[in-house]
């Protein structure tokens, strides 16, 4: 249907025409014929009546290029006096669909055509998701983490207001909803682990860092700013120190003869006394798994420990990332304008990491998704790494200077849509060249973002904000990401305490030849435990619950008898096992733990297998 002809100035972004016919809408998807590339998708943006006509006001989206697939802006403008034709649902299709693997989100604004976005750009090259609060950010992260769960992927979620949980539930409130949409409710329950602070929320893993710091982590970390005197009295201690551990350094300041140590011992203690730094740290194998979804549950801690926390994990994990020790994977980092604040509006000591995961994760497979109700507040040069932004309702003017900047391809016209977007509605800048409004799918799992919001909302200061988009030139992640998960599922990582010599060495050393070597799994339980004033390790196995001294030889003794002769050295690790027979615990980790409280404190614990060779001759 002919709705009317290109008049006026006509750019390769916008142009306008003289609307003939009654059926012109604004958003309305049309088509137009250009000399050099066929058909063109373009849309609606503003409609205008004077006293004797009705002008359009359009955007471009583009054309498909037959060479490469992919959806391209024009390089020289229309004509004038061109035809403006409503564009077919085909046509809108063949426009927008992908190439390759995608995740759905929704429909695109006004049409049943489904839209889905790259997972495998997503993935790599970052995803922000902006707006105010309230406008339904989590509830689409939710739609995204629905669809990744079940290509395998493994997810980490930084959930400061732990909301994310109810993931593990299906959306039975919204099945009316989901019928129109044919889809199901599902809980994803399986995929689902939680880690965070025990205190706070019962049935959650405890989330324990690393104790083994270098001194620039421990610096880093501390939450007070050191005074140079400060400085030299710690770097005084720790260049001495072969472990770099809260205990090593405490006995060492306290050896020194300073006044000024005393506030810096008392920083100390105080990292120390939040429990979250073990020598059995949970292993990034734990955390990134394929088929799993982590979440980091950090609701009701401290906003300062909260970001040490983010720092902490997210060095370490980019760091087994980077040895490739742990699959690739997307992580979700909500209320991002507090870990990776914009310069002038807080300091936080997550940022740098941050940062460089933004610029560097996309050679190693890990995806970003930066979420925040301030983009002004978030650091540009971050932002400006996204290669996929979703966005939803702003109002705040700095906000939407911010995003305007940062996205390529905006337009007045899209920009001024931005603070009319219905709540369910998005921007989606990335599927194509040029933004388009997308209506997004409901959820199958159950939505938790209705928790009250803590941290309110503005602290602007309402300084102009240009977000230079920053091109940053780097090799991008060449495998793919769905695949190399898969490979690493198939690895059957576990934890376990191996045994001190390998098949190989023990057929080497056996004075008879060796007819059969059978591996057995052992589960077991690995405590860390104050005894009589002493950090002690104990193993545990969980068939016949005693203290395991030296799972080789079959040493062991009755929890009652502990001592310091108990301390189990070696440390679990997580590797790829092949076994013939696992065994079934039969002591439960709830027995041991009242048991273990007799006689110690329990610090930290985790379960584990002991590889144990049952050797014939
Ligand atoms: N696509 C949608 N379909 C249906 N309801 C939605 C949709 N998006 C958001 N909502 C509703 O809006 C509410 C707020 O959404 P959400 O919790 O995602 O906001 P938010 O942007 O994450 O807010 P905050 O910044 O406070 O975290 C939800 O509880 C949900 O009821
Ligand atoms: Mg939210």
């Amino acid at each position: 249907m002919i709705l009317g002809k290109i008049i006026g100035k006509v750019s390769t972004n916008n142009f306008d025409f003289n609307v003939t016919s009654a059926q012109a809408r604004k958003l309305q998807f049309i088509q137009v014929n250009h000399t050099d590339y066929d058909y063109v998708l373009c849309q609606i943006m503003e409609l205008e009546r004077t006293s004797d006509e009705m002008v359009a006001h359009c955007n471009v989206i583009g054309y498909k290029d037959a060479s490469d697939g992919r959806v391209k802006g024009i390089r020289t403008p229309f004509q004038l006096g061109t035809e403006v034709l409503e564009a077919e649902d085909s046509f809108i299709k063949k426009i927008i669909e992908l190439q390759r693997e995608g995740a759905y989100i929704g429909k695109l604004e006004g049409k049943n055509i489904p839209i889905n976005i790259d997972l495998q750009k997503v993935l790599t090259k970052h995803l922000s998701v902006l707006a105010k609060s309230g406008s339904g950010k989590s509830y689409f992260v939710g739609v995204l983490l629905e669809e990744i769960m079940t290509k395998n992927v493994p997810l980490l979620i930084i959930d400061p207001h732990g909301e994310y949980s109810s993931m593990r539930l299906p959306n039975d409130s919204g099945k009316d909803h989901l019928i129109e949409w044919n889809l199901e409710a599902k809980g994803f329950s399986p995929q689902i682990q939680e880690y965070g602070d025990p205190k706070v929320k019962e049935d959650i893993i405890p989330l324990k860092l690393d104790e083994k710091m270098t001194s620039y982590e421990l610096m880093k970390m501390l939450p007070i700013s050191l005074t140079g005197n400060q400085e030299a009295m710690l770097f005084s201690v720790v260049k001495d120190l072969e472990d770099v551990n809260f205990d090593n350094i405490l006995i060492g300041l306290e050896l020194l003869n300073y006044p000024g140590k005393w506030a810096l011992i008392d920083t100390i203690m105080y990292l120390k006394s939040l429990n979250l730094f073990t020598p059995a740290p949970t292993d990034p194998n734990e955390l990134i798994k394929p088929g799993k979804c982590t979440i980091i549950n950090l609701r009701g801690i401290s906003p300062e420990v909260q970001d040490i926390i983010v720092y902490k994990l997210m060095k370490d994990l980019f760091h087994a990332r980077k040895q490739e020790k742990i699959p690739p994977f997307f992580c979700v980092l909500e209320e991002a304008h507090n870990f990776a604040p914009e310069k002038g509006f807080g300091k936080a000591k997550s940022t740098d990491i941050i940062r460089l995961i933004s610029s560097e994760g996309r050679k190693f497979g890990l995806g970003l998704c930066i979420i925040s109700q301030r983009p002004a507040l978030v650091q540009k040069t971050i932002l400006a790494q996204c290669s996929t932004q979703v966005i939803l309702k702003v109002n705040n003017p700095n906000d939407l200077r911010a995003l305007t900047s940062s996205i390529e391809g905006i337009t007045s016209e899209t920009a001024a849509e931005i603070p009319n977007l219905p709540i369910g509605s998005a921007l989606v800048c990335g599927v194509v060249d040029r933004p388009l409004i997308v209506k997004i799918r409901p959820r199958k799992s159950k939505h938790g973002g209705e928790a009250v919001n803590i941290l309110g909302s503005s602290n602007a200061k309402g300084e102009e904000n240009k977000g230079v988009r920053e091109i940053v030139d780097k090799e991008d992640y060449q495998k793919d990401v769905v695949e190399e998960s898969q490979q690493f599922a198939k690895q059957n990582l576990l934890m376990i305490i191996k045994p001190q010599l390998s098949i190989k060495e023990i057929k080497l050393i056996s004075a008879q030849p060796v007819k059969n070597i059978t591996t057995y799994l052992i589960p077991a339980l690995y405590f860390t435990v104050e005894f009589q004033g002493m950090k002690v390790n104990l193993l545990i196995d969980k068939v016949g619950g005693k203290i395991i001294t030296n799972p080789d030889k079959d040493l062991k003794h009755d929890i009652s008898n502990i001592s310091s002769e108990s301390n189990f050295l070696r440390k679990p690790v997580f590797e790829s096992i092949e076994y013939d027979v696992k065994l079934d615990g039969r002591v439960g980790p709830d027995n041991v733990k009242s048991e273990l409280k007799q006689f110690c404190t329990i610090l930290d614990w985790k379960e584990c297998f002991i590889v144990y060779y049952k050797v014939e001759y």
